[in-house]
This record gives structure tokens, sequence and C-alpha cells, in this order.
């Protein structure tokens, strides 16, 4: 045999990223012509990997063909038998989708979340403060992480006493994307993990504090997010109990873990690009674009997964219908078809094209974008008003996962500003 055999990652291992996304693996398979084949392995059966932007756009814009229902979301297989119960909506395809995100796509309109500035300024204020008085610490437990649960609890209308066990129990629901063996009787499971959203005992405890909630809002409506829901109809019924805990564990996992990783990745920014943050706090119109590159850079979401629901053809790649078809976001952010420089970190970058960390566009486009992007500028701001200059106290201890690009703990020390 001849030629040259090239040693690719599997994509499904979570040990792939543990020093981060395997940038130079992306960059490999995005100059491949078509799509790249990952075989089968410990962690699932195969799956076509989708690198490249343009190609990225086109299968998150067409859920007819490339589906969210008929598989699974993630890489990882979902028994059959147990899909429907596991499903929130970013799980379904149009329009049972449709239907369900327009009961709460009001609350998220870029209109309506101007409408929690001023919450959202003050708990990254309050987070700032004492991290500047302790003289450092972790950034993510003292920063990023309880901002963005604050933020979301505080409009599903979760009380402050239980953000530390939201907190937790989102922590653990990422475990389930690690390769971590976790307890089945956690959180008082007894079901089996299969039939539990990221496998993980963790989503037991969610819904238990979900029904609880809804109970207690269908008794005492106190007119919040989650007492809008208990109430709210689909084609004349209510959700169930069990839809209701999914919509709930969507929302919290959702509107935590990801602006959280946005938050710890803008620390190292910080550090490592002071100049560009520089150019921000002379010139506050950069303010918007420097959201943006940090979302790019954090790609928060390392993929989500489609399944095709016909025979296709991808970038000039056949794929069979029931075949896997896998969004890298995180090797599409730095295409350098469309963005110069990727590894860059410009915050001068034109707009457009933009980078598909909230996703390519299409029903399932993140909901929280406005959040995010607000909490991401707040925060930003804030630091920038301070004079705040951080210095790296240790290496960043990365989350262990195939499907978030976390960060479980990042020590910093306060050197100027507060
Ligand atoms: C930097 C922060 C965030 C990133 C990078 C992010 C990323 C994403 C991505 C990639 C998707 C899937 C898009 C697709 O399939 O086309 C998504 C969906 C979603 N996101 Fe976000 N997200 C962030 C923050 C938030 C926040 C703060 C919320 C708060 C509510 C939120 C709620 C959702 C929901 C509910 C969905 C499912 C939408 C649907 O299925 O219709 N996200 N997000």
């Amino acid at each position: 045999m001849t030629g040259t055999i090239v040693e690719r990652p599997d994509l499904a291992d979570p040990a792939t990223y543990d020093h981060g996304i395997p940038h130079a693996a992306f960059r490999d398979l995005r100059a491949m012509p078509g799509l790249v084949w990952n075989p089968s392995g410990p962690w699932g059966s195969g799956f076509w990997s989708v690198t490249r932007l343009d190609d990225l756009v086109a299968v998150s814009r067409d859920p007819m063909t490339y589906s969210s229902e008929l598989g699974h979301i993630q890489i990882y297989d979902v028994d059959e038998d147990v899909r429907a119960v596991r499903a929130s909506m970013i799980d379904l395809d149009p329009p049972v989708h449709t239907r369900l995100r327009r009961l709460i796509s009001s609350a998220f309109t870029p209109r309506h979340v101007q409408g929690y500035v001023e919450d959202i300024r003050g708990r990254v204020r309050s987070r700032l403060d004492s991290f500047v008085e302790a003289g450092g610490g972790d950034w993510v437990s003292a920063v990023a992480a309880p901002i963005p649960i604050g933020v979301i609890c505080d409009i599903m209308g979760i009380p402050e006493e239980d953000h530390d066990l939201m907190i937790e129990m989102t922590d653990h629901l990422v475990e389930g994307t690690s390769s971590a063996e976790l307890d089945p009787g956690a959180y008082g499971n007894t079901r089996p993990l299969r039939e539990l959203p990221f496998n993980s005992p963790a989503a037991h405890g969610v819904e238990e504090y979900a029904r609880n909630a809804r109970r207690q809002r269908l008794d005492n409506p106190t007119g919040d997010l989650l007492s809008e829901l208990a109430t709210a109809e689909v084609d004349g019924e209510r959700l169930s109990e069990t839809e209701y805990a999914r919509f709930f564990q969507l929302m919290i996992f959702a509107g935590n873990e990801t602006t959280r990783s946005a938050m710890s990745h803008l620390a190292t920014h910080l550090v490592r690009h002071a100049e560009q943050f520089d150019r921000v706090r002379s010139d506050p119109t950069l303010l918007d674009a420097a959201v943006e590159e940090v979302v790019r850079h954090a790609s928060p979401i390392l993929y989500f997964r489609r399944t095709a629901t016909i025979d296709t053809t991808l970038a000039g790649t056949d794929v069979a219908a029931g075949e896997k078809v896998v969004m890298w976001y995180a090797s599409a952010n730095f295409d350098e078809a469309h963005f110069a420089d990727p590894m860059g970190f410009d915050v001068g970058r034109p707009k457009v094209p933009g980078h598909v960390a909230f996703g390519g566009g299409g029903a399932h486009f993140c909901l929280g974008a406005s959040l995010a992007r607000m909490e991401l500028s707040a925060l930003i701001s804030e630091v920038l008003d301070r004079g705040l200059r951080l210095e790296p106290a240790g290496d960043p201890v990365l989350v262990s996962s195939n499907f978030v690009n976390g960060v479980e703990r990042l020590e910093m020390t306060v050197v100027a500003g507060g």
C-alpha cells in the first residue's frame, strides 16, 4: 500500500478536547474535500463531520433533510423507545418544535431582554467587587458561573438560595458528556440512565425540582416565566409535568453552561489580548464586535448533530438516510474561507460573515443569543470601566467533554484596577 495515512483523532472521544479545541485537526479536516467520516468507536456509531462554515449553515437551515428528532442531537445514540420521554424542544423538528418555541420566545427577544439590563449590570458589579476585594481567585466560580445562572434563574423565577444547586446540577449534566463513571443513584434517581437527558442522574434531580416548581406555580402563580409555562397551552393542552421538566432543564442548561464558558474564556483573552480590549475602551463602538469575537473563539458548544432523513448529497459527499451528520461549530468558527487569520483575536473583524457559535441559523438558532450577548457586553464594559487587569495564577482546568468547551477552574490575580 502506498500513500500517506493521516492519523485523525476520534472527534467523539472526550479526551480529544483535553487541551481545548483541537484546532490543528479541524484545520486538516476543513482542507479535505467533501465531508469526513468519523468511524464508530466506544462512543457510538460513525458519523459525517461537517467542518466548514458554508456546509454547516446548509445543514442547519434544512431541518427537513437533517432532522433533530429522528436520531439524537448528540453523537451517542439514544434508544428509540426512550427518545420521546427524553426530548425537549431542541430535540424536535418543526412544526411541533415551532409550537413549543413560541411558548417562551417572547421572553428572549432583543427588546424584552433590554428590560433585564439593570439586573444584569447589578450582578456583574457585585461579583467583580468581591473578586477585586479578594485580590483574585477562581474566575469561574467567582464570576463566570454565578452571573449567567443568576440571570436565567431570575428570568425563570428560581429563588437565589437555589442558584448554587442549579450550578451543581448542570455541572453534573455535563459530566454525562465526559468519560466519567456516573453514580446512577445520585439525586435519588431510580430510573435507568438511558431514559434521562445526558444519561445523567442529575437530570432526575432537575426534573424533580421542576415538577415541584410547576405544582407551586399552579397553586400560586407568581408572574414569572415558570408560572407562564405552567399554564401555557399547546393545541389547547397544558404541558405535561415531563414536558415542563424538559423545558426547565433546557433553559437552565442552555442559559448557564454556555455563557459561563464564554465568560471564562473572556478572562484569558483579557490577559492575552489586552491591547484589543484597550481599543474597545477607547472606542466603545467596538464593544459588540468584542463580544462576538469572544463567543467565536470560545465556541462554547462544540457541535450539534442531525440525522439525514433521506439520501442526499452535501459538499459532494453522498449521505445516506439515517446517517449522522455532526456540525462542528468549533471548526466552522475558524474557517479560513470566512475569517482572515482565524486564530487571531481581532475586535475590528468585519461583521459579515458572522460566526456560528449560536448556531448556523434556522429553526433552532439560539433562543438566548440576545441575552448572552447582553451579559457578555455588561461584563466586558464593567471590566474596562474599572481598568481591571488580570494575571494567570495557574493553568486553566478544562471541563472534560466532547460537547461543551468549558472551563472548570481559572485562577487569576488582580494586578490593577478595581
Ligand atoms: C454564549 C452563550 C451561548 C451559546 C454559545 C449558545 C449556543 C447555542 C447553540 C449552538 C444552539 C443550537 C443552535 C442550533 O441548533 O441551530 C443553542 C440553542 C438554544 N439556546 Fe443557546 N447559547 C448560548 C446562550 C444561551 C442562553 C443565555 C440561553 C437562555 C435562555 C440559551 C437558550 C437556548 C435554547 C432554549 C436553545 C434551543 C433553541 C431551539 O431548539 O429552538 N442559550 N444555543
